[in-house]
């Protein structure tokens, strides 16, 4: 392809983005295909010779579109947002088309001053205090394993990374890391990679506010000295991934400080709201906090990847992370932020840029109305849905998360209702015209609500529920 037929398709592509983000809403929101049915569209092998744009560009539509979920349809109820936006969407272009390698400051000095720009923008948002140092990673699941990496080697004297996992047997240190029962499964993943052993990791209850019990962690921390066991890492969550719960972060933090505990912070989903001060309660007790880290990719508008890691000492991040061979000196050294050393991946893309755009381009009163409706428009449909005799709110509205069921009066079979409300999502789903995640809490099954999408209005969160509540009665 010559630079004139990459205009020519660029401009193409460009009126075929802008003409899907206006009718998105014609597509069904969850997509309709069985498995298999692309796989059976896509050729076994790889063509030899070069094809055109045009057929290229005709097969996407043909036969990849169908395949799609919309996630930036305003009907998208579903896990959580991975809402974007234009001004996130137009970044990415330029990011893709200058296609640098972002892991030193010498391989593009504005990727890394710009993200270090952006972090501190993104850390004032959100009120995190000055002291805390970011760096973008590609998820909360990769910065969470940051946070365990660090945790495992100060707790080691940093020699479990030059000696290997045998040290901690060696010298009795055997490790144990702490999370709510709520918390997400990242947690449980990350405990696994970074060599801790899934055994180590001790769940906590959480209380009927969906919340880690202090109590019973300080039990679980007392328990593991007795036996020998060190621990070294406590992971508290900011909205739970299935509750909306919210840990407490102050009698952690009592308990952390007491035992020299790293205490990380998952916030992937609720961090965002943090840019409204009235729900900055939820980092009440910050001061004992290590590390934590949010998604922009999840409700800031800005696409998939950009996870928000800040850190408390980033010596201990780099002193974690950083190799030297020799092809990666540089002659800047000590007097530059090199972030290769603050992840796992040695290749960095300028993700940086999207954020610049994004918060630019709405300014953050608009970035906070906006979490603001989201989180009013869930509140008013969760009263709906708790005052409606046919339905049960399952959990209170956490920011813009629920979950309900339906249970029609006189029915009170559990099993019954279970497959009721099975039943329910399945048909909701099938519609297209909406999509919601299924749940369970204390055992039984329930319907997950959240509200992030950028184009959701008002009307689509009653719309939502004038589907459910039709639905419910169809079956
Ligand atoms: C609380 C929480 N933590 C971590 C994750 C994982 O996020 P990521 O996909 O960025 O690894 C999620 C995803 O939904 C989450 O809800």
């Amino acid at each position: 392809m010559d630079n004139e037929d990459f205009r020519r398709h660029a401009h193409i592509l460009v009126d075929w983005m802008a003409d899907y983000m206006e009718s998105v809403e014609d597509y069904p929101v969850r997509a309709q295909v069985e498995p298999g049915e692309i796989a059976a569209r896509l050729p076994e092998g790889p063509p030899e010779e070069g094809e055109s744009m045009e057929r290229i560009f005709a097969d996407f539509r043909r036969d990849v579109l169908p395949g799609m979920t919309h996630w930036q349809h305003p009907s998208f109820f579903a896990y959580f947002p991975a809402n974007s936006s234009p001004p996130s969407v137009l970044a990415e272009m330029l990011t893709a088309t200058l296609a640098a390698q972002c892991m030193l400051w010498q391989t593009s000095p504005a990727a890394t001053e710009m993200e270090t720009r952006m972090m501190d923008w993104l850390r004032r948002m959100i009120g995190l205090p000055e002291g805390f140092h970011g760096a973008i990673q590609d998820s909360a699941s990769s910065a969470t394993l940051c946070a365990l990496l660090t945790a495992r080697e100060r707790e080691t004297g940093w020699a479990a990374a030059e000696q290997g996992l045998g040290v901690l047997g060696g010298t009795g240190r055997q490790l144990a890391v702490y999370a709510s029962a709520e918390a997400h499964s990242s947690v449980e993943k990350d405990v696994m990679v970074a060599g801790l052993g899934r055994e180590n990791l001790r769940k906590i209850p959480a209380g009927d506010d969906f919340a880690l019990r202090p109590e019973i962690l300080a039990e679980a921390v007392e328990a593991d000295l007795d036996r020998g066991i060190t621990p070294a890492c406590v992971i508290a969550t900011l909205g739970t991934t299935g509750t909306g719960g919210f840990d407490r972060l102050g009698p952690l933090g009592e308990i952390c400080r007491a035992h020299g505990i790293w205490l990380h912070v998952d916030a992937a989903w609720a961090g965002s709201a943090l840019i409204l001060p009235e729900q900055r309660w939820m980092i009440e007790g910050i001061e004992a906090v290590d590390s934590f880290v949010f998604n922009p990719h999840k409700w800031l508008f800005t696409n998939f990847d950009c996870s928000a890691y800040f850190v408390r000492d980033p010596e201990a991040l780099t002193r974690t992370l950083a190799i030297n061979p020799a092809y990666l000196a540089s002659r800047e050294g000590g007097r530059v932020i090199d972030y290769r050393d603050w992840g796992v991946p040695l290749g960095r893309r300028f993700r940086a840029l999207k954020l610049w755009f994004v918060i630019r381009s709405y300014g953050t009163e608009e970035l906070r109305r906006r979490l603001a409706s989201h989180i009013a428009w869930a509140q008013e449909l969760a009263g709906q849905v708790a005052a409606d005799p046919a339905f049960d709110l399952v959990t209170p509205v956490s920011l813009a998360l629920f979950n309900f069921r339906h249970h029609p009066p006189g029915l009170d079979d559990e099993a019954e209702l279970d497959r009721l409300n099975e039943r329910l999502l399945e048909a909701l789903n099938d519609s297209g015209r909406l999509y919601l995640t299924q749940n369970r809490v204390r055992g039984r099954y329930a319907i997950r609500f959240s509200v992030g999408q950028t184009n959701t209005t008002r009307d689509h969160v009653q719309g939502a529920w004038e589907t459910i509540k039709e639905t419910a009665a169809s079956l």
